[in-house]
């Protein structure tokens, strides 16, 4: 086989099978294809598709490339939750105690994030002791304890996908929704959970802009997880603005432990997608027989106190100060804060998403290189959100963090992130569709 007679097969239109897809992913992987011949087919696939059973065997030959993880030793059906990207998304915080509480077992490997602000496990690790590096064994025991656990990646999961994803980015070839797909179900499909429930994002702050092109995206990555042995079902979401008020890593912890108090505390956007996540994870687990009996149950878990004890033994389990449920000052304190103000009175017709999260990014609550150090405190709190009423000089929003400059940059560019009209406009529910 030869990689130049695949570039233009694919080139005119042509279908790739399984052994050509394997070949290109194994050869590029090893080093033995060069990143000339590989973005030559990267072009060739973002212009020219790939059917489903080609991007199946895409998503399968990634998946291939390194480790797969195996969870066999812990008890029960195991469900992996997975959004496609958003600002303000502590939603694995959420719907994964609420989902435990139920019976299902979470146990999550969550990489660090490179974005907006920090991965799961970042956020995580503001909690003062939380450790993310715990043993595989400790992990098992935890998750056949407590019902729920959360680590940094271990092993090498779907080194394809890093390899490709990193050509993607600097050759214009990352917005195809064949190579979105077999992106992001190679990497869930290695993870060694039973089942998948996936959070489809679209609008300012995400990766597709409309409904429609979520839909086809989503539809598309079931159909592969299901095809592949693992049930596979989710949801379709806004992300034109932030969910919840809190964005950075500290402050989205503290505002996901008040979700989880429930009592009215929680923001409805995330109570909403919340249930709707821990139904859809209660159904793929096995747990409830339909998505509304197993919106029920989260919504009881919510209410009886039983999710929010989950946080509590997730943090007590991995060496963190439990403390900090009923104590928010036991977190790590900014140095420094700032706030927006309204230039004009009337009401917040837009709040920018994707402005929100580049701001917050430069408080500090995100990386800009895989090798940078993330500040736990830094982040930003939405007074105003869209519809909010405000008068000429209100609080819109707060930045938080350690470095003065930073907070200052943030809160510049959070000023861009709002506009102010003269009417509001209807509510937006969060959760649009259910899929699969
Ligand atoms: N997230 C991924 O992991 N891969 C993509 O291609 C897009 C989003």
């Amino acid at each position: 086989m030869n990689m130049n007679d695949l570039i233009i097969k694919k080139r005119d239109g042509g279908i790739l099978d399984e052994e050509e897809i394997r070949y290109f992913v194994a050869g590029y992987t090893q080093g033995k294809i060069p990143d000339y011949q590989m973005s030559a087919m990267l072009m060739a696939i973002y212009f020219k598709g790939m059917n489903k059973e080609e991007t199946c065997s895409l998503t399968v030959a990634m998946r291939d490339s390194g480790d797969i993880a195996d969870l066999s030793s812990i008890e029960g059906v195991k469900v992996d939750k997975h959004s496609t990207g958003g600002v303000g998304d502590k939603m694995t915080l959420i719907a994964g105690p609420i989902a435990a509480a139920c019976g299902v077992p979470v146990a999550k490997m969550s990489g660090r994030g490179l974005g907006f602000t920090g991965g799961t496990v970042d956020k995580l690790e503001s909690v003062p002791g939380f450790q993310t590096t715990i043993t595989e064994e400790r992990f098992v025991e935890l998750v056949n304890k407590h019902g729920i656990a959360v680590i940094g990646q271990t092993g090498e999961i779907a080194p394809a996908d890093k390899k490709i994803y990193a050509l993607r980015d600097v050759t214009g070839t990352v917005e195809n929704i064949s190579l979105i797909t077999s992106s992001i179900m190679s990497k869930k499909l290695a993870s060694g959970s039973d089942g998948i429930v996936l959070d489809v994002k679209f609008g300012d702050g995400a990766f597709m802009q409309t409904q429609e092109e979520a839909e086809e995206l989503g539809n598309l990555m079931i159909e592969i997880g299901n095809a592949a042995g693992k049930k596979t079902v989710g949801l379709i979401s806004s992300m034109n603005q932030p969910l919840g008020r809190a964005v950075g890593n500290s402050m989205e912890v503290i505002e996901a432990i008040d979700t989880l108090k429930g009592k009215g505390q929680g923001e409805k956007d995330l109570i909403d997608l919340g249930l709707n996540l821990a139904g859809l994870m209660l159904y793929a687990g096995d747990r409830a027989s339909s998505l509304r009996e197993g919106f029920d149950m989260a919504a009881e878990a919510l209410r009886n106190g039983s999710a929010l004890e989950k946080m509590r033994q997730l943090i007590e389990g991995q060496g963190g100060d439990p403390r900090v449920i009923e104590d928010r000052s036991l977190f790590p304190r900014p140095a420094c804060k700032m706030e927006v103000r309204a230039p004009r009175t009337g009401v917040v017709t837009k709040l920018r998403a994707k402005t929100v999260g580049i701001a917050s990014q430069h408080a500090g609550a995100g990386r800009m290189t895989k090798e940078e150090s993330i500040d736990p405190t830094a982040g930003i709190y939405l007074v105003c959100k869209e519809n909010c009423p405000v008068a000429r000089g209100d609080v819109l929003a707060e930045v938080h963090g350690k470095d003065e400059a930073k907070v200052q940059a943030a809160a510049k560019i959070l000023e861009t992130a709002y506009e102010i009209g003269e009417q509001g406009g209807p509510e937006e529910p969060v959760v649009k569709t259910l899929i699969g």
